[in-house]
């Protein structure tokens, strides 16, 4: 593709301006659209995401999983639960009087013979209903042509200035059963008198119905945050986007270059680059005890233990709701909820809590640092229960493998090694009682909304020990993450997480699960990530080997020294010998240098776009 030359763009932001203000000027209903609604479809019996995304025009269901990530798995959606569906908001006119228009999307669907606007509205699990299609379809209802497109007419709103200007984007939700506009109000955290009454305005005549019609609610983007509406207009904004596309469409191609050159002069200077590198490497292992001294600060004990009662975690899940799980783990069920006006992950454990337990609790809640996540309270009546809180973004094995997340850049990916490199060094050595976390693997790395990195759940073999009569009962670690010593004779030291951090970066680096299956699926022929590794480093020729192991979704967009800097630095994590593996605090030195090394690397990084484009 051919990109305008500069001269032309605000041209064409000005056309794009005039075609925009010429849109619909309507009589009654709408006057514009909005570029997303949301559509709340109940999963009946029998039905999959492949076929609710098709309904909508998605060849993959995958697209659907940026609006669902409360949902335990977009790929097996069970019935039950609601999936929400992403489509544009528009400002349509019935066919019968153009001067009548309403906000909808119009999804084309394609007629199977014999079906009739009835059926073809059961797909759509009252989202829309017969009457409304054939209001919406110039067809009459006993002569629908087989083959014939119709639209599939699902009503949506775009927000009210005049209501609130908090909300602009909603689902369109249809009450089944015993659902009212306060049930779901409440089950999406928007149950205040306030709340309410905004709700009632933006539903007018619902608020006394009861299992059946359309209530539009305000929904959050991916971010977990409600979007506000855009001042006055769709149209504005949508211009806006496009003029943002074009500016990116002549933006990047410009990066691009610049970032050739850049790579080019920096491969000259590979030679003095090293030397730099070294000289480096020096400098920031006398800035760590800085660094140390800042992770300190970060970790002074701010005294907020809380204890919950059960009342009160029933209550802000609903009665531990399915809808509000969000995970499952090997010491149990994960609840998302909002206490004390702050955003939670409930733990609820399969095990009930001692003495010892709750003494140990309470240190647990006293250790605060950026890269750990914080253990808010604890409740232990009826179960033991552990309130952390909520890091939003998901963790970092669904980064790295998941579906619904952009792939990571070589700079996150070291900035995310070194944040849980630096939460798991907090915990080896400044916290009292030293922990040893014994269950580091992706899963339990969390992102937060920037991408940075919080090391989840340590501690919680310490609970396990403290609290069983019945102490081995749980092989305590992950498979594909624990170091020789320990599954042959149960050796514990600071050692164990080293390793297991070390199957972490090479995770970063492939992108494969620490145990990498063969792939017709069978189990026999399963490799541990570190035998592939060593495999390839042992090898004739280490580069062609590592090359196949780097994860492609890297692209070509990576400074290869470092890449096989993290390979050394993980391959000495993962030793054999305990004793030859580094500490986290040497692995923390040696990310820094590693990061230094990398951040050019990032397209996103605001840092070099800004320098670049001259700002
Ligand atoms: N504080 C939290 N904020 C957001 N999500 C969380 C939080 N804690 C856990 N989760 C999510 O819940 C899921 C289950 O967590 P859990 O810790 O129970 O299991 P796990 O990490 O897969 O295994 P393990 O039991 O060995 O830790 C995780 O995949 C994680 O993504
Ligand atoms: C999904 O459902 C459709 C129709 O309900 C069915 O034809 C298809 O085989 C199902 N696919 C899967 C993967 O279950
Ligand atoms: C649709 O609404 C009807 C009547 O209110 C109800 O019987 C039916 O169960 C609903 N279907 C779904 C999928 O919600
Ligand atoms: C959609 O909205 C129009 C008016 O805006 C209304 O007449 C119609 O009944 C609605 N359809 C559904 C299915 O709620
Ligand atoms: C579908 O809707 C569009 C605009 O809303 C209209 O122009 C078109 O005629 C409709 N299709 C049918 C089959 O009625
Ligand atoms: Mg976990």
């Amino acid at each position: 593709m051919e990109a305008p030359p500069p001269l032309f763009l605000p041209f064409l932001l000005l056309l794009l301006l005039l075609a925009s203000n010429t849109a619909t000027a309507a009589r009654d209903g709408c006057s514009e659209g909005c570029d997303l609604a949301l559509a709340s479809y109940y999963v009946t019996k029998n039905m999959n995401v492949t076929f609710i995304a098709q309904l909508f025009g998605f060849s993959d269901y995958r697209a659907l999983a940026k609006y669902n990530r409360g949902l335990p798995r977009i790929d097996y959606v069970t019935t039950g639960n609601r999936v929400d569906v992403p489509f544009p908001c528009k400002c349509l006119a019935r066919p019968s009087d153009p001067a009548s228009t309403y906000l909808a999307a119009s999804i084309p669907y394609r007629v199977v013979t014999g079906e009739t606007y009835a059926s073809i509205a059961s797909n759509f699990n009252n989202l829309t209903t017969a009457d409304w299609l054939q209001a919406t379809n110039s067809y009459p209802p006993n002569n629908i042509p087989d083959d014939a497109i119709v639209n599939a007419t699902v009503n949506c709103s775009c927000g009210d200035a005049g209501i609130s200007t908090d909300y602009g984007l909603f689902r369109t939700f249809p009450l089944r059963d015993w659902d009212t506009l306060a049930s779901v109000a409440a089950t999406r955290d928007l149950s205040s008198p306030e709340q309410m009454d905004t709700l009632r305005r933006y539903n007018p005549g619902m608020d006394g119905a009861t299992g059946s019609g359309i209530v539009y609610i305000p929904a959050k983007d991916p971010d977990g945050s409600y979007r506000p509406l855009k001042s006055s207009a769709g149209k504005k904004v949508s211009a806006g986007a496009i003029a943002g596309s074009v500016v990116a469409g002549v933006v990047a191609p410009v990066l691009g270059v610049l970032l050739f050159l850049f790579y080019r002069r920096r491969k000259a200077k590979q030679n003095a680059l090293r030397l730099a590198s070294t000289i480096l490497m020096q400098k920031v292992t006398s800035s760590a005890t800085q660094a140390d001294v800042a992770s300190l600060a970060a970790g002074i004990t701010v005294d907020k233990s809380v204890e919950f009662t059960y009342q009160e975690l029933f209550n802000a899940t609903e009665g531990f709701n399915i809808t509000h799980k969000i995970g499952q783990g090997g010491f149990g069920a994960v609840y998302y909820a909002e206490l004390v006006g702050e955003k939670a992950a409930i733990k609820k454990m399969d095990m009930q809590a001692t003495q010892e337990f709750l003494a140990e609790l309470k240190v647990l809640t006293h250790v605060h640092h950026l890269n750990l996540v914080r253990l808010i309270g604890y409740c232990t009546e009826s179960s033991l229960f552990l309130v952390y809180e909520f890091v939003e973004n998901g963790n970092l094995s669904q980064h790295l493998r998941g579906t619904g997340y952009e792939p990571l850049s070589w700079a996150e990916r070291v900035r995310i090694a070194l944040d849980s490199a630096r939460g798991l060094e907090y915990i080896h050595e400044h916290t009292v009682p030293v922990y040893i976390h014994r269950d580091i693997k992706s899963a339990n790395i969390l992102i937060d909304k920037n991408t940075r990195a919080k090391v989840a759940d340590f501690g919680l073999t310490k609970l396990t020990e403290v609290g069983g009569a019945s102490l081995q009962t749980r092989v305590v670690g992950t498979f594909g993450y624990m170091p020789p010593e320990y599954v042959r004779y149960g050796d514990i030291s600071r050692k164990v997480d080293v390793y297991a951090f070390g199957v972490v970066l090479y995770e970063l680096i492939s992108g494969k699960d620490a145990i990498v299956r063969p792939t017709d699926g069978s189990a026999s022929g399963s490799r541990g990530l570190v035998y592939l590794f060593e495999e390839a480093l042992t090898a004739l020729d280490p580069k062609e080997g590592l090359q196949k192991l780097i994860d492609p979704k890297l692209g070509d967009d990576y400074p290869v020294d470092a890449i096989l800097m993290m390979t050394h630095l993980a391959n000495a994590c993962t030793e054999e010998d305990p004793k030859l593996r580094p500490t986290m605090r040497s692995v923390v030195v040696a990310l820094m240098t590693l990061s230094s090394m990398s951040e050019f690397w990032d397209m996103k990084n605001p840092g070099l776009v800004n320098l670049m484009s001259g700002r």
